[in-house]
Order: structure tokens, then sequence, then C-alpha cells
């Protein structure tokens, strides 16, 4: 069997990580692994794919727009014509992020079928670009490998056939425990002066968060504000960089106790999470990796798609108004135990293949 992985942005290389390990000593299946080049940048992307320990892809799109929608129109016609020079049984998609849509849909346009890797997420907030995809994903696939009991259940009331929906796990945390040694051994917040439990660490790139000046005003107000309690750490994201400086803001210095550094690799990313007093983000990765080593994370955003780990009691939904009463409360919170959820766990990507051996 001829399976295409494709990856576009750093959560995809994540989830696509395990499973290309898991598929590396698999005789039945075949894969071709394929980067679109949504996310380009040094410690966007290459840097981050290494320290994944993810092969470089066998096919990479150089794409020449930087404008959302017409590097979605290069991505489909990109991914079309790797199809038409051979074409693969299975695309697999991951997540919901452009690229996901954009190769869902070239996979479509040319009768190759489509599994989506996250099937099932819903935020219920169709302003949300990531929301539109996930939608639009689950419905040109044919196969809808979910990471929650939460999200097979969102499939099934949307009417999807039942026997195109497996429940195959979280991949997000299949990942984590193949890294977790080196982690826990990393201590990258000395590299910044920090000591563990004496920091948070916060991340946001988020449209709904950056992209209007007053939303943005209010969060780093915010963030000053908290900082006179305990020092900040921001692995900052292009978006925000880009959008700080579009607002008049010194995008290097924020106050004296934020302290802003170029987005982290994977390992050192994990670290700095793992050695923080809690979290402040509005990633969806970020919601599950905190929920499962068991540190408080508050989610900047006015709904989730993760609902899983609110329901576990480890993440909250925070805004401008309620933001430093919950971080009050966070500063006395103590790390919980390792949260178990069901199928969160190394077998995912094991899952997945039989899966794939079976219909394919
Ligand atoms: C994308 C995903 C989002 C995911 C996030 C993770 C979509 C719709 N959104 O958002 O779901 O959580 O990735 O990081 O696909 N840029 C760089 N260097 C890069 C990548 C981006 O400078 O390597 C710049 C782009 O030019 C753009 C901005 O950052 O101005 C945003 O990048 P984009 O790929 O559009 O989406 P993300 O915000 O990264």
């Amino acid at each position: 069997m001829k399976l295409d992985i494709i990856t576009g942005t750093r959560p995809n290389l994540v989830k696509a990580a395990p499973l290309i390990k898991s598929l590396e000593d698999d005789d039945q299946i075949r894969y071709r692994y394929i980067h679109t080049g949504q996310h380009y940048d040094e410690n966007m992307y290459e840097e981050f794919r290494t320290s994944l320990g993810l092969p470089k892809p066998e096919i990479a799109f150089n794409l020449t727009s930087k404008i959302a929608g017409t590097q979605f129109a290069e991505m489909v016609a990109n991914y079309s014509q790797v199809i038409e020079n051979s074409r693969p049984d299975i695309c697999l998609v991951i997540g919901d992020v452009n690229s996901t849509l954009a190769c869902a849909l070239a996979a479509r346009l040319h009768d190759v079928q489509v599994a989506h890797l996250e099937s099932g997420l819903r935020s219920l907030d169709w302003s949300m670009p990531e929301e539109v995809n996930r939608v639009f994903v689950d419905k040109l696939s044919s196969f809808l490998f979910t990471p929650s009991s939460e999200a097979t259940e969102n499939l099934i009331a949307e009417g999807f056939n039942q026997e195109k929906v497996f429940f195959v796990g979280n991949i997000v945390i299949e990942n984590l425990m193949n890294n977790l040694d080196k982690i826990m051994i990393k201590k990258r917040c000395n590299a910044f002066g920090f000591r563990a439990n004496e920091y948070i660490l916060a991340t946001f790139h988020r449209k709904s968060n950056l992209d209007e000046k007053q939303r943005l005003s209010s969060i780093v107000g915010n963030l000053k504000i908290l900082s006179e309690s305990l020092p900040i750490i921001i692995p900052a994201h292009p978006r925000l960089i880009k959008k700080l400086a579009e607002f008049d803001f010194d995008s290097k210095f924020l106050g004296e106790n934020i302290l802003i550094v170029e987005a982290q690799n994977y390992i050192d990313f994990m670290s700095l999470v793992n050695e923080s007093k809690f979290v402040i983000t509005d990633s969806g990765g970020v919601q599950e990796e905190t929920s499962f080593l068991g540190i408080t994370c508050l989610t900047y955003r006015e709904n989730t798609e993760r609902w899983s780990t609110i329901f576990g009691g480890t993440n909250t939904l925070v805004n401008s108004e309620n933001f430093l009463n919950q971080c009050t409360s966070a500063m006395k919170s103590k790390r919980s135990d390792i949260a178990q959820f069901e199928k969160w766990d190394s077998q995912v990507s094991r899952r997945i293949i039989d899966v794939l051996k079976k219909v394919g």
C-alpha cells in the first residue's frame, strides 16, 4: 500500500513524527513524506524537524507566496502534480492547518482517498480558520482518526458513518512519551537564567489574539501586570513579532520581567513547559501536553476544541477580564499527577497502521 503523509506546520510535525517512526520498519506500507513548506523559517521548521528526529521529506514544495489564499492555491497545485506523477492509495493529512485542507482537496480532486489524523475536534467557532479547515477536511475524508471519545461523538452527531470513524487516541501524547527522557534532563530554563517553578511560559500566535491592536494591547497590559509577580518567557511565533512591530510595540522588549525569545525546538520548548510554574497559551497542542504533564494551563481564548483537557481539570479558558484572577489561582496551584485520558498513550501510531492495513 502506498501512503502519502503530509505536513506543513510545526504542530503537524509533532503528529507525523511517531507515525513515521513506527512505519520505518513496516514492510506492508510504503510511505512518502511530503512537506508543503507553509512554515519555512529555520527555527519553525528545519531545527524543529531535526529535534523530533523526523527524516527530511522525500518531497518539499517550493512555495513562492506568503499570502494565505494564493499560498493555498499553490499547495493544491503542487500536490496535484505529485499525484499526477505517482498516485498514492491513501493521502494522510494531519490537524487543521491550511496545508491539511489544501492537500485533502487535491487528493479528492484526483480520486485519492483521504485519511484525517486528529479528526472530529470542534470549537464551534466558525471565525477560526482552523475550525473551517477541520470541518471541510473531515467532509473530504474516507477514514477519520479521532484523538478522543468527544471527537468521535462530534462526528457521529454530524452524521458521519460510524464505520469510517476510528478512535485511535492522541498522537501528540505518543510523541511526548517518545521524547520524555530527553525533555526531563534538558533544563532549558537555565539557559535563560531561570529556575524550575520560578517563571511562567506564554505563547501567542492566533489571529484572534494578535490581529486587532486593542486585543493585543490588552494581552500585553495583562502580561506586564502579571510579570511583577513572576517573570514570563515567551518563545515567539513569527506572527507575534510581526504584529507587535506593526502595532508599534517594541517586539524585543515588553518589560523588565518579560523575556521574548525565538521559537524553540521541540525538546527545548517542552523542557521550558515542563519546568514552568504554569503556562498561558492559545495553542492547541500545548493544552494537551500540559494536561498530560499535570501542569496548569490557562488558554487565552473564548473557546477550545480540546474539551477533554477542560473536563480533565488542568486547562481553563481565560479572557482579558478574568485573566489576572485566574493567574492568582494558578500561582497557588500544585503540579498534579500525570493525567489519565483514554488512549493518550504510546500505541496511537500502531492503531493507525492497523486500520490502514485493513482498509488500504
Ligand atoms: C498556523 C496554523 C495554526 C497552527 C500554527 C502553529 C493555519 C490556518 N494556521 O498558523 O493552526 O496552530 O500554524 O504554529 O494554517 N511565518 C514566518 N515563518 C514561518 C511561518 C510563518 O515568518 O516559518 C509568518 C507568515 O509569513 C505569516 C505568519 O507567520 O505572516 C503566520 O503564518 P501562517 O503559516 O499563515 O499561520 P500560523 O499563524 O503559523
